[in-house]
């Protein structure tokens, strides 16, 4: 009698292992960043995501207090999101929304924003 409840306890216990362990199998790291899409499409859609705040292709709304983006140089857009995703410069949202961009996305949005025209 004992015997037998040891044993189910001792089943017990490795199947609850058993089922922890495939659990934690089945959840993989999620990659930090989807594999970007850098087609002119896929740029222009995560640039759409500036639109909010940048307004529409970077030109912000008349008596609009946000920078615009469009025709601005390259290098000072790409300068300030990077700064603003290392903590950098200071920032009310800039260092959080750009957080959520690679590198090679960041890259790409300042190529696109500074190729519109003002
Ligand atoms: C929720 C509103 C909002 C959205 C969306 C937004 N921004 Fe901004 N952006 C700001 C604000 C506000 C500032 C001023 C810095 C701050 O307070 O964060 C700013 C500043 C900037 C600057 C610096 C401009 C300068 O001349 O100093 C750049 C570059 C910029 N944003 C790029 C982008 C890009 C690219 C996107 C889209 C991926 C984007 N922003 C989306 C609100 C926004």
């Amino acid at each position: 009698m004992i015997g037998i409840l040891r044993f189910s306890v001792a089943a017990v216990a490795a199947l609850a292992a058993l089922a922890a362990g495939s659990a934690v199998a089945q959840q993989p790291a999620p990659p930090a960043f989807a594999p970007p899409n850098l087609t002119p499409a896929g740029v222009r859609s995560l640039a759409a995501n500036c639109a909010a705040c940048h307004g529409t292709n970077g030109r912000p709304a008349p008596g609009s207090t946000l920078a615009g983006l469009a025709g601005k140089p390259q290098n000072e857009l790409l300068t300030a999101m990077t700064q603003f995703k290392e903590g950098k410069k200071p920032a009310t949202v800039m260092h959080q929304l750009t957080k959520g961009y690679s590198s090679e996305e960041i890259a790409a949005l300042a190529e696109y924003f500074s190729k519109l025209t003002r």
